[in-house]
């Protein structure tokens, strides 16, 4: 059997390669790479050494509730932007939480439609401002669907480290 050892790359596929470009650029601080010399609309950005976001302009659906998830240095100043942007997305998961590990977490929808999750650092310090918004809620994501399958810890964790 083959090992899985990492996420090398995500690809979002996204309705206007330029607009994309501009948001997780700009607004994400994502340095550009070069890619492949593909004969279709793609652009790779760098999350980190061993990771990459790949862009690309195609016809397609996409998901409600699937998402990735980017660990970003200051969640504080992202929540005002993104709420400023009117992009945060309540519907498929709730409002802005912070996490039992102690994370933030929230949801975004690109310009193209995908889901975009934000997380922070557990120990990285909260503007007090956001547990105020209205934008904000205590407590993990309740469905309602009372389906408690699979495996599950009140010590979850977005994050390995310790
Ligand atoms: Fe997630």
């Amino acid at each position: 059997m083959a090992k899985a050892l990492k996420i090398n790359h995500v690809a979002l596929i996204v309705k206007d390669l330029e607009a994309a470009c501009i948001f997780y650029e700009k607004e994400l601080g994502l340095e550009p790479l070069p890619a492949f010399l593909f004969d279709y609309p793609t652009a790779f950005f760098k999350f980190n050494d061993q990771q990459q976001l790949h862009l690309t302009e195609w016809e397609d659906t996409h998901s409600f509730r699937g998402h990735i998830c980017v660990q970003v240095d200051d969640i504080n100043t992202l929540f005002f932007r993104m709420k400023a942007l009117g992009i945060i997305d309540i519907q498929p998961w709730g409002k802005v939480r912070r996490l039992p590990d102690g994370a933030i977490q929230m949801f975004v929808r690109d310009p193209s439609g995908n889901l975009v999750e934000f997380s922070s650092d557990p120990e990285y310090p909260i503007d007090l401002k956001i547990f105020e918004d209205e934008l904000y809620q205590e407590g993990i994501y309740v469905s309602g669907r009372n389906d408690f399958r699979g495996y599950k810890s009140k010590d979850a964790t977005l994050y390995h480290k310790k």
